[in-house]
């Protein structure tokens, strides 16, 4: 997979060089193309905002620059092979970014990243683009960031840990919150490791019994309490009768 960022904070995606995504790149699963949008700016003082029609609060980030970057980043992008990109922009006001957006991006092959810092990126960017090509914009929740570069981070992590190879037997996304199957939108239980037993406090008797369905179930029960506490609005999503199911096959 292919990703293009463009940011007026490139030292802000680091992180992507680290743990997981880092790994993915090494490995080349993951084509990063990081670049500076005041590259694409061509005043003294390379800006990148202005004030906003209309009047109001704070500044808006100019079509210039963002038209000129896009260009070339799909340009570059096309002559190095790269087809079906998606423009993803983060944006509080976007579709909520989850697991299943995640697994529909993870099945794209190239995704540029637009960031925007101050009230957003002016409306004709969006507009002019999605004339071109599919233009998704995304909100990883509702709470507003200073900027979109955090978001990229939180998207790319998701994304890349559901692409081919990247995640190593030892890990598995097969049980994570939110994966599909019977579980689907349950939350994930408790885990635990060794020691047994740590400051008088002994792990739960059943994940030492060696009794697979009795465990599975007992992860399921833990799932359901857990979903029930902090996202009740999770369990009208659930199927009882798959847990039944489950229940008799084990
Ligand atoms: N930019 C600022 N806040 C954001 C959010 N919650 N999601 C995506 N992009 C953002």
């Amino acid at each position: 997979m292919r990703l293009d960022i463009v940011t007026i904070f490139p030292e802000y995606l680091e992180p992507l060089n680290v743990s997981l995504v880092g790994k993915a790149r090494a490995r080349g699963q993951l084509d990063v193309h990081i670049h500076d949008l005041r590259d694409f700016t061509y005043d003294r003082h390379n800006t990148v905002d202005d004030t906003p029609y209309g009047g109001g609060p704070g500044m808006v980030m100019k079509t210039e620059p963002w038209g000129d970057a896009l260009d070339t980043v799909l340009a570059d992008g096309y002559e190095s092979g790269a087809h079906a990109p998606t423009l993803i922009v983060p944006t509080p006001s976007g579709r909520p970014f989850t697991q299943e957006l995640a697994v529909e991006l993870s099945e794209r092959p190239w995704l540029i990243f637009t960031p925007a810092r101050y009230e957003g990126i002016d409306r004709r960017v969006m507009d002019e683009y999605a004339t071109r090509v599919p233009v998704q914009e995304v909100s990883i929740g509702d709470y507003v960031l200073a900027g979109g570069e955090a978001p990229v981070l939180v998207i790319t992590e998701a994304v890349a840990r559901l692409l081919p190879g990247v995640l190593g037997n030892a890990e598995s996304h097969r049980d994570d919150s939110f994966a599909p199957g019977a579980m689907a939108s349950l939350l994930e239980g408790p885990v635990y490791t060794k020691p047994p037993r740590w400051r008088d406090r002994d792990i739960p008797d059943v994940l030492l019994s060696g009794h697979h369905g009795r465990i599975a179930r007992w992860r399921r029960d833990e799932a359901l309490r857990r979903t029930t506490a902090h996202r009740p609005d999770l369990i009208r999503h659930c199927d009882p009768k798959a847990f039944d199911k489950k229940d008799r096959e084990m």
